[in-house]
């Protein structure tokens, strides 16, 4: 059995030392295999242009304050820890989340499928979508937006993921109902980290996010679930091997009466 569990609070826009003390201070006694942050969570989400952003991103290697900060807080809970964060590469900007683990970050995936503005921030993901082992579980991470294209939660789990790592910033409703069908015909494991709040640009954008994080079953349970507003943590004792089984019935089998040939 593996503990896990949501982590939500609301990111102070371009203050990443204030969303650095507000993670340490919800975290404080806190021990569990796997943690999810939401997304974004060094930065915050609004920002007019990538030179704006570009002051609080930092490189997927671990080796700037937001993450290593993570990898400090991963040996105090003693697992691992997913954030969404912006990651500074060479080229350009990225919508990135990280596994953490008190060794540094173990793995880094760059969103995919980038949402409404976040086109003139971001880099498109160029990672793709991986699982890796901790823990005795097989892990695989998306961002947000994702949500919306069944073929993440598809590629993931066909990669072997038996938990789905779900750091987000959600604006749009229904995710966290669709989340139970992707979890349903993947029967997987999901761990959707929202946050709360309202974000303003001095050009009059605004965002409201709808919090509501919730860890689901691969029956489609939903395991446990934040309130819409306010910082919260949800934990939950879950076997990973429960996804292995992708019986519907006795004579279906999710993956196996799959027709990829019938697809294209
Ligand atoms: C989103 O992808 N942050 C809506």
């Amino acid at each position: 059995m593996l503990t896990v569990g949501t982590v939500q609070f609301a990111p102070v826009r371009g203050d990443v030392e204030a969303n650095i003390a507000a993670i340490t201070q919800l975290l404080a006694g806190v021990r569990a295999d796997l943690l999810v942050l939401p997304e974004l969570a060094n930065s915050g989400y609004l920002y007019a242009t990538p030179e704006d952003l570009a002051p609080h991103s930092e490189p997927g290697d671990g080796s700037g304050p937001f993450l290593a900060a993570l990898s400090r807080l991963a040996g105090q809970t003693g697992g691992m820890i997913v954030t969404g964060f912006a990651e500074r590469a060479a080229h350009g900007l990225y919508n990135s989340a990280a596994a953490v683990s008190a060794a540094g970050a173990v793995q880094v995936y760059r969103k995919t499928h980038l949402f409404l503005d976040e086109k003139t921030l971001f880099l498109p993901g160029d990672t793709g979508f991986r699982s890796f082992e901790h823990a005795g579980a097989r892990i695989g991470l998306m961002i947000c937006f994702d949500w919306y294209f069944p073929e993440s939660a598809r590629t993931l789990a066909l990669a072997g993921a038996q938990i789905i790592a779900h750091p987000s910033n959600l604006v749009l409703p229904h995710c966290q109902t669709a989340m139970v069908t992707r979890c349903l015909e993947n029967r997987v494991f999901a761990i959707t980290t929202n946050r709360y709040g309202t974000e303003t640009l001095a050009d009059g954008r605004s965002l409201t996010f709808t919090g509501a994080s919730q860890v689901l079953s691969p029956r489609g349970e939903r395991l446990a679930q934040a309130p819409v507003s306010g910082d919260a943590i949800a934990l939950v004792a879950v076997d990973p091997a429960l996804a292995d089984d992708k019986h519907v019935t006795a004579r279906n089998d999710l993956f196996a009466d799959r027709r990829p040939a019938l697809y294209a």
